[in-house]
C-alpha cells in the first residue's frame, strides 16, 4: 500500500506518525513556576550532541498553545525528566488537561525537587533529569506543532543506574533505568530483550 502524503489530514497524518516512529522516547517536561507544570512529550529526541541539545513537538490545541511552550518561552528553563516503568501512570495521567495555574505534580502528588542551575525543578523521583536553557521554538507549518529546543545545562542520574566507562565518565545503563516507550495512542511498551552485537569499524 503507498500513501501519498499530500492527500492526508493533519489527523490521518499524524496516525501514520505514530505508528511509524516507534518506540518513541518520552520527556517528561516540567515548565514554570508557581505553578510548576508537568506534561509528556514523545516527539521527542536529541538534535546536538555537543552541547547536548534537546527537542520536542508541542502541538497546538484548538484555543491555543499548551502551557508547556508557552512556561519554557517565559522563564527560559525546563527540565526533561525520564520516568521509569514504575512511574508510567502518573506519566500518563500528567497528559489530562488542567488549567495554567494548577501544577500537575502537586495534583498528582509527585514530589519536585529543586534544579543545580537553574530555577524550575525536576521530579524528585525520575531516575534522570536534565537540566535546559531555552534555545529556540521553530514551527514548521500552521498545523505542524513547534519543535522547542533547549540546551542541557546539567544532569542529575540517580546513584544506581550510573555505570562508570572505562575512563571514569559517568554514562547510564538502560537496563537498570527501565525507561518506558510510547507506541500509538495511549500504548506503552517497557524495555524488552536487549540485543547486543560488534562494533562495526568506522561505524
Ligand atoms: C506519553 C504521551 C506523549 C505525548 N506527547 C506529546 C507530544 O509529543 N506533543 C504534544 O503536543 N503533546 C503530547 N502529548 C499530550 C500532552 O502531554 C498534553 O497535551 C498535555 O496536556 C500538555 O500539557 P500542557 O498544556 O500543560 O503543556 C503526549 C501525551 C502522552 C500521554
Amino acid at each position: 500500500m503507498f500513501i501519498d502524503a499530500a492527500g492526508l489530514s493533519p489527523a490521518d497524518t499524524y496516525r501514520l506518525l505514530v505508528g511509524s516512529v516507534v518506540p518513541r522516547p518520552i520527556a517528561w517536561v516540567t515548565s514554570g513556576r508557581d505553578p510548576v507544570n508537568l506534561a509528556p512529550f514523545s516527539s521527542f529526541t536529541w538534535v546536538s550532541q555537543h552541547p547536548a541539545m534537546l527537542g520536542f513537538t508541542v502541538n497546538r490545541r484548538a484555543n491555543g498553545r499548551k502551557d508547556t511552550v508557552r512556561n519554557i518561552e517565559k522563564l527560559g528553563e525546563f527540565v526533561v525528566n525520564i520516568a521509569d516503568e514504575t512511574m508510567l501512570s502518573a506519566l500518563h495521567a500528567s497528559s489530562e488537561w488542567m488549567p495554567p495555574e494548577v501544577g500537575e505534580a502537586d495534583r498528582l502528588g509527585l514530589a519536585l525537587e529543586q534544579s543545580r542551575v537553574i530555577g524550575v525543578p525536576g521530579l524528585a523521583d525520575a531516575p534522570v533529569r536534565m537540566e535546559c536553557r531555552y534555545h529556540s521554538t521553530t514551527a514548521f507549518s500552521p498545523t505542524g506543532g513547534e519543535f522547542v529546543v533547549g540546551t542541557v545545562v546539567g544532569w542529575t542520574v540517580r546513584d544506581d543506574v550510573v555505570r562508570l566507562g572505562s575512563t571514569g565518565a559517568a554514562g547510564i545503563d538502560t537496563e537498570l533505568l527501565r525507561p518506558i516507550g510510547r507506541l500509538a495512542g495511549p500504548r506503552y511498551t517497557p524495555l524488552g530483550e536487549v540485543v547486543e552485537l560488534p562494533p562495526v569499524p568506522g561505524g
